[in-house]
């Protein structure tokens, strides 16, 4: 799961930052080496990584379009 696909940055990876006491969007852009591009998941991101909660959206990008948000709900 995509948190980030602008610039490919899983779960998983935000899971590592976190780990690491990484707690704000733009630090998990750092430690990567990549920049916020469209800024959409900023807000998600910041949200698993301040709270417990795991983000619910995926970011699906369609060629010559910004990222769209899709949830991941199941139940
Ligand atoms: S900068 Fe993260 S989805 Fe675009």
């Amino acid at each position: 799961m995509y948190v980030c696909v602008c610039n490919a940055i899983n779960l998983k990876k935000v899971q590592q930052a976190k780990a690491e006491g990484i707690r704000d969007a733009g630090k998990v852009f750092e430690m990567y080496g990549v920049e916020s591009c469209c800024g959409q998941c900023i807000n998600e991101m910041n949200n698993f990584l301040l709270n417990e909660n795991v983000p619910t959206k995926t970011l699906i990008k369609v060629e010559g379009s910004n990222p769209s948000p899709v949830t991941n709900q199941t139940n």
